[in-house]
C-alpha cells in the first residue's frame, strides 16, 4: 500500500541525529517529505542531513534542546519561515536513565521528565498552536511499551512514557475538533544506541529475546528486536492518510512483549 499525504509535507521530527527519529526522518524524506531534523546532538543532525540529501530527499538539521521552551518555540517559527507550514510533527527524542527507585537521583527523575514529558509538551504545544488555525496536522509521540507495563529499574522512565502517551491522548482530544489527529507508538527493544547503552558492550539481544524471568520480562514473542526501521513504518502510517479516522491510538510496536494486556 503506498502512503499519501507525506510528499511536499513539512514534517519536524526530534529525535533525529539517529536511532528511531533519524529511521523516521529517512522514511518520511523517502516519501517525499520535507524534513525539519531536530535533536541537541548538532553533529549527528548534520550527519542525517547529509545522508537524506545524498538519497535525494529534502531535509534541514535544527540544533536544539527539547526542555527548552522559548527555543523551541523560536525554532519552531524558524523552519516554518525557511520550510512553510508544518504539517506533521514526530516526537522522538528521549532519554533513558535506569535503576532501581531507591537508587534514581533527583537529576536522573528530573532530566526523564523534563526531555521525555516536557519535551514533548514544549513542541506539541508550538506547533499544536500553529496548525489549529490551518485546521490540518497529524501529530505522533513515541512513547515506549513500558509505558503500560510495569518494569523493574525503570520507573522514572516508564512513568514519563505514560504521561507523554496521556498527554498525546488528551492534545488528540483538544485537537479533534480542528481535524488534527494526534497518535502514539510505542516500541518495545528496538536496536538503537539506547537500547545499546543499556545493555552494555557486550550486549546479549538474546537474552532480552528469551526474557527475564527473575525481572518479570516474559521477552519477546516475535523472537526479535525491533530496527529502527519497524517502528519508523508504524510512524509513517499513522502521519499519513491512510490513518485519516485514527486519533488517540498507541500503536504497540514491540514483537508481542507486552502480551497485549
Ligand atoms: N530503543 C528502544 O528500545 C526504545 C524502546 C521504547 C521506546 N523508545 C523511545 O524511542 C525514542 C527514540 O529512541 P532511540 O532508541 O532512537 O534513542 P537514542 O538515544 O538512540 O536517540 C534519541 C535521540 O534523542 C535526542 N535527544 C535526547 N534528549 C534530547 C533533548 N533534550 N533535546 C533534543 N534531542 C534530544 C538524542 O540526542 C538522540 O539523538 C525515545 O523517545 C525512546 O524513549 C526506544
Amino acid at each position: 500500500m503506498e502512503l499519501t499525504g507525506i510528499e511536499s509535507r513539512v514534517v519536524l521530527v526530534t529525535g533525529a541525529a539517529q536511532g528511531i527519529g533519524a529511521a523516521v526522518a529517512e522514511i518520511l524524506a523517502g516519501a517525499g517529505a520535507h524534513v525539519a531534523a531536530v535533536d541537541r546532538n548538532a553533529e549527528g543532525l548534520a550527519t542525517v542531513v547529509a545522508k537524506l540529501e545524498a538519497e535525494g530527499g529534502v531535509a534541514r538539521g535544527y540544533p536544539v534542546d527539547v526542555c527548552d521552551s522559548e527555543a523551541v518555540d523560536a525554532l519552531v517559527g524558524r523552519i516554518e519561515d525557511e520550510q512553510g507550514p508544518i504539517g506533521i510533527l514526530v516526537n522522538a527524542a528521549g532519554v533513558l536513565h535506569t535503576g532501581r527507585v531507591v537508587e534514581l537521583s533527583d537529576r536522573q527523575w528530573n532530566e526523564t521528565f523534563s526531555v521525555n514529558a516536557g519535551g514533548v509538551f514544549n513542541v506539541s504545544r508550538a506547533v499544536a498552536r500553529r496548525m489549529i488555525p490551518r485546521r490540518f496536522g497529524a501529530i505522533v509521540t513515541v512513547a515506549s511499551n513500558a509505558a503500560g507495563v510495569p518494569r523493574t529499574e525503570m520507573a522514572a522512565y516508564a512513568a514519563s512514557k505514560a504521561a507523554s502517551a496521556q498527554f498525546t491522548r488528551c492534545l488528540g482530544l483538544e485537537l479533534s475538533d480542528h481535524g488534527i489527529r494526534c497518535n502514539i507508538v510505542s516500541p518495545g527493544s528496538t536496536d538503537t544506541p539506547m537500547l545499546r547503552s543499556m545493555l552494555g558492550e557486550d550486549a546479549d539481544a538474546g537474552q532480552v529475546i528469551e526474557g527475564t524471568p527473575a525481572a518479570y520480562r516474559v521477552g519477546i514473542p516475535l523472537r526479535k528486536l525491533a530496527q529502527p526501521r519497524d517502528v519508523a513504518e508504524a510512524v509513517a502510517y499513522l502521519v499519513s492518510d491512510q490513518a485519516g479516522h485514527v486519533t488517540m491510538h498507541d500503536l504497540y510496536v514491540d514483537g508481542g512483549a507486552a502480551l497485549h494486556v
